[in-house]
């Protein structure tokens, strides 16, 4: 059963800064990515339709055998993990909020924490359920920031332009006042894109807490305990899509900092 491939989905390319932390923190492991592009976004549909996508995504993986599921998209983790462990029986299926939220309350001094995500995440209220789970007196900012996908997306990650959008939502956080968040959440796949945009806006006070990092842990902490990690040989990824290989290949590339040939993206239909 180590020998069974990991599988990694999300809603499209953004999932591909998780799977660039799992190949660091799993370098031994073979990998099978699902980008559901011909849906993308989910960040900005309701939860019945982002599940709905989610399971038929989990059915689509159900014949290849995987030993472990990472729901690498903020979005499907926070509405739709219970419709995809069902389809999934047997796999040991990860999402990326609560390993996120975990991270979030060990950088915390103060509790005061803010997380930024997409619409469908922050009025999921996962993440602010995650962190209160296990601190109780956190106090929580949560806020959509949907600009940062798309200007991930167009590789507009810095310059004017980026470090605008990103004053813009931050202001508020960025304030000098004695009760503002001490520690951010990058609650979405993308990001982790515009990490230096970000602390530009933010100053160096700030905490800035990823969930791809942890959730890279968090899978490599589970297989070795369950006694599925693969110990040796060379890592491997296959790459799936419902849509669009030759952009899939362009943007992912950036995603994942290394080339993906359109010719290694192999289109399903979900
Ligand atoms: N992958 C999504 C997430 O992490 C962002 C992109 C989308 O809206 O589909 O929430």
């Amino acid at each position: 059963m180590s020998e069974a491939p990991i599988g990694v989905f999300d809603s499209g390319v953004g999932g591909l800064t998780v799977l660039r932390a799992l190949l660091s923190e799993l370098p031994h492991e073979k990998f099978i990515y699902l980008g559901d592009t011909a849906r993308l976004p989910y960040g900005t549909k309701s939860p019945e339709s982002v599940t709905r996508y989610a399971a038929q995504a989990a059915a689509a993986l159900a014949d290849r055998a995987l030993k472990c599921l990472v729901v690498a998209c903020n979005t499907a983790s926070a509405s739709s993990l219970p419709a995809m462990r069902e389809r999934l029986p047997g796999v040991l299926v990860v999402g990326v909020i609560e390993p996120g939220a975990q991270a979030a309350c060990e950088a915390s001094p103060t509790g005061r924490i803010a997380v930024i995500a997409t619409e469908g995440t922050v009025q999921g209220r996962a993440y602010q359920e995650a962190i209160l789970r296990r601190r109780g007196d956190a106090r929580i900012q949560a806020m959509a920031t949907p600009l940062f996908v798309a200007l991930a997306e167009e590789g507009l990650v810095s310059g004017p332009i980026a470090l605008g959008v990103a004053r813009h939502y931050l202001a508020a956080l960025s304030q000098a006042a004695s009760d503002a968040p001490d520690t951010l959440v990058l609650g979405c796949t993308h990001f982790p894109m515009l990490a230096g945009v970000i602390r530009a806006a933010l100053g160096e006070r700030m905490r800035i807490v990823d969930s791809a990092a942890t959730t890279a842990k968090e899978v490599r902490q589970r297989l070795e305990g369950a006694g599925l990690a693969r110990r040796a040989g060379a890592s491997a990824v296959r790459f799936l899509a419902s849509d669009g290989a030759e952009r899939f290949a362009r943007v992912g590339s950036r995603f994942l900092a290394r080339t993906i040939a359109p010719a290694d993206v192999e289109l399903i239909d979900l």
